[in-house]
Order: structure tokens, then sequence, then C-alpha cells
């Protein structure tokens, strides 16, 4: 719950360990909190319900998560369920100062974030709330679980479970997993359906589109956007950029994905080609130098150049400053790369997730499904952890089915049930034709 006037004077007395950039921007982050908790029913009914029955209590979290309203909204409920938590960025880039100062000054959650911090922050903003001895890591990305397994090994006797919200944390973990580096159980949120049906595809999809025309304010309709990948991200950015009237080109390396592209109506081309035609380049794949010199070489004067995947690496940075002859900011969120033969290319947001840097990242609605498997993920880690391997597991279906059904509930959508003969006939083999 927000604080009364008096409880949040007797807070500011006894702040909890913080690093954000003005304490002063924790009213209107208060209210964006708020704002977001609005369309967040499910994450809201399980607060209530971890209010009552304390399942976290004892354990401390530190989350590593892009520093948003809806991450917030997340950290209160975690707190409500009895554990005591330190959120960091996932991010240099995705952090909202507002909400990271409401964190600290309204709801006295210990928080370490600066939108535009640099490497050196970040990871110290980490090792910061590592400090803490957590019993449970939430990640995002994985950057909190690899800097606990490199230079801060003394701390995992404590951690017990994890949790991991995204496709490109998920992939590394598996990966220190199959070299048996992996010191402790990890939940795969991102593989509930309820997550990246929806948080990918919806979520990225409108919150990409929204951060490119926040920081350009190009018109969508008619232009020419190629998106490369064609994942569960990749279906959303492509789907919304043809709603908006775009011209849509799907790049991909997997046959599958680039078949069902084509069969949606997209046209399908490697990048070589496409680097012609594009004057929009979104890049989600996951991969790294998905956008190189090669494609910066080809393409047209005023071309826009971004990312909604989770490294700032998809997008060959390094190969287009080298590329340049001059480089400027022409808008926030906007640089300007003059090649040599006077062709502009315009990065924005530095190359890392567009949707989140320069716009809010995805709506509160579709998060409310994503953390509600976060909040609910945790409680089954921290009563199952002693039985689960040390790897990375899946969401178990109960925790899907659940979320969809509150979802639904809150969406006031009613859906039909099987009757006792259709679940029959479901699970035989006697009834053919
Ligand atoms: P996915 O695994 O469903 O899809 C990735 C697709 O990219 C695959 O179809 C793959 O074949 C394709 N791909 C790989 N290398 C490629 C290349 N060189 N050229 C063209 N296509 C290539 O992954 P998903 O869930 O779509 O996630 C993609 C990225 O977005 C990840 O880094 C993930 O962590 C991130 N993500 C970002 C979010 C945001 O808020 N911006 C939200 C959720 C995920």
């Amino acid at each position: 719950m927000p604080k009364s006037k008096t409880q949040r004077k007797a807070i500011s007395a006894h702040l909890p360990p913080h690093d954000v950039k003005d304490l002063g921007l924790a009213e209107a982050g208060r209210l964006r909190i708020e704002w977001a908790e609005n369309n967040m029913p499910v994450l809201r009914s399980i607060r209530e319900r971890f209010a009552k029955d304390k399942p976290l209590r004892g354990h401390r979290i530190a989350a590593c998560l892009h520093v948003t309203t809806e991450t917030a909204n997340l950290a209160r409920t975690l707190e409500a369920g009895g554990a005591s938590v330190t959120v960091c960025a996932s991010n240099p880039l995705s952090t909202q100062d507002d909400t990271a100062a409401a964190l600290v000054a309204e709801y006295g959650i210990s928080t370490f974030a600066i939108k535009g911090e640099d490497s050196h922050k970040y990871y110290g903003h980490i090792i910061e709330s590592l400090a803490t001895r957590p019993t449970v890591t939430m990640d995002d990305g994985a950057d909190l679980v690899t800097v606990l397994h490199s230079r801060k090994r003394d701390l995992l006797p404590d951690v017990v479970c994890g949790t991991e919200e995204t496709t490109t944390g998920v992939l590394r973990l598996k990966s220190m997993a199959e070299e048996g580096v992996l010191e402790y159980p990890i939940l795969a949120v991102n593989d509930a359906m309820t997550k990246h049906f929806f948080d990918n595809r919806y979520g990225t999809g409108q919150s990409t589109l929204d951060g490119i025309i926040r920081a350009t304010n190009l018109l969508i309709a008619g232009t020419n956007v190629v998106v490369a990948g064609y994942g569960w991200c990749g279906k959303g950015v492509a789907m919304r950029a043809r709603g908006l009237g775009a011209h849509v080109t799907v790049c991909e390396v997997d046959a599958v994905a680039a078949l069902e592209a084509t069969m949606d109506g997209f046209r399908v081309m490697p990048m070589s080609k496409a680097a012609r035609e594009g004057q929009v380049f979104i890049t989600v794949t996951g991969n790294k130098h998905v956008l190189r010199g090669e494609h910066f070489q080809r393409m047209q004067d005023g071309a826009v150049i971004c990312n909604s995947g989770h490294f700032n690496v998809e997008i060959d940075i390094p190969a287009l400053s080298k590329m340049a002859k001059r480089r400027q900011k022409v808008r926030e969120f906007v640089e300007e790369y003059r090649l040599p033969d006077g062709r502009r290319l315009y990065l924005l947001a530095d190359g890392r997730l567009v949707n989140l840097s320069s716009a809010e990242g995805h709506p509160a609605s579709v998060m409310d499904m994503s953390f509600a498997n976060q909040a609910l993920g945790v409680e089954f880690m921290i009563r199952n952890h002693a039985r689960l391997s040390k790897s990375v597991h899946g969401v178990p279906d109960v925790i899907d089915r659940e979320v969809a059904r509150l979802k639904l509930r809150s969406l006031n959508v009613g859906i039909d049930r099987l009757s006792s003969d259709q679940r029959t006939y479901l699970s035989s083999w006697s009834e053919g034709t």
C-alpha cells in the first residue's frame, strides 16, 4: 500500500540503501506506479493473497529487472509476501528515474538504478544489490546471475533458487547448466505461455513501435520497415508495423520462421537485399551483429536503425562508428552517423532496447501476466527448490493456467467447459470414424 504522509516522513528518515537519480521525483513516480497498478489486476490479486499468507517470509530477493512502474508493482507484491527486496537495473537505459525514486522514498525498497548509467556503474549497482546476500535471484538477461557466478562466488551458498524473465537470459542460463556451472535451480519465466505469447508478442510489438515513434516522430504509414527475427517478439513487431500501414519485410535465418512470415503475408529476403530497401530497421533476434558493415554500406540516406532484442550487440555499432566520418546527436535518443559519401544513418537509443529506452516498455496490462508468473514462480521455487536440479526449469502448467484464468476473469471473458463425455472422448482411442 502507498504510505501516508507521516509514514513517508518516517521512511525518509530511514531510507533503505539506494543510488537513484533524484528522490524529489518520488511523488511523480508513485502516481505512475499506481496508474500501472490499475491495469495489473492479476498481480494485485496475488498481492492480496501474499499479504495474508506470507509465502516468501524470511527470503531476501535481489531483482535485476528493467526499473519500470510495472516492476515496482512486482517488488511491492514480493514485499507483501514477506520477502525483503532489492532492485537494480537490468539495462543501463531502461530505468525510469521517477519510479526508482518512488521505490526508495515511497515504498522503502532498496534500489540501485539511474537512467543512462555507464557500464561501470551498471555493474557496480548489480554488486551493491548483491550486498544484501540474497537467497533468491530474479534476473532479466542473466547479468546478475553471471556476476554472482564469477565475481561474487562467496555469496552463492546463500542462494537457493532464482527466476529469469527473458529469452536471452534463458539461453545464457541453459548454456551455464549444460556446462555444469549453474549452482542453483532457476525458473524460466519467459517460457510460460502466459509470458512469451503475450509479453514478447503484444508487449514488444506495440512498445517497439511506440519507442521508434517517440524518438523520431516518423509517420509509419507507407514506410518500408525491415524486421530482423520472426520469433515471438518479431511477430509482434511485424504485425504492429503492418497495422500502422508500413510495408514490412522480414529477415530470418530459420527456415520454419521464414516460411511462417511468408504465409503471414510478409516479404521475406536476406538482409543483404533488404538493406537497400528499408527505411526503418528493427533487430529483435537475441543474436549479435545482425546489422553490420556490409548492410550499412547498402542502406539509403536517412535510414533509421534500432534494436528491441535484449543486448545492444544486434547492431554492430563499433563498425558503424568506424565507417562514419562524423557523429552527432540530433534528437533525444537519435544519433546521426554521417558516412563519407554523405549518407546519414540514424541509430536510436545507442542500439539498446528501443521500447524501454525511448518509450516506457510494455504496457502494464501485459506485464500483469509476466509478473504474475514471476510472483507465483518465486513462490513455487521457494517451496520446491530442494527437489529441483541445478538447471533451468519450466513454469508448471498449473501456474500458466491460473494466470490465464485470472486474466480472463479480470477481462470479464467467460469460456466453455468440457463435458465429461467430451473429456472421455479426448482421452480415449476407441472412438474413430
Ligand atoms: P525467439 O527465439 O522467439 O526469436 C528469435 C528469432 O530470431 C528466431 O526466429 C531466430 O531464428 C531469429 N534469428 C536469429 N539470428 C538471426 C539473424 N542473424 N537474422 C535474422 N533472424 C535471426 O526470441 P524472442 O522471444 O522473439 O526474443 C528476441 C529477443 O528479444 C531476445 O533477446 C529477448 O530477450 C528479447 N526480448 C525483448 C523484449 C523487449 O522488451 N524489447 C521483451 C521480450 C524479449
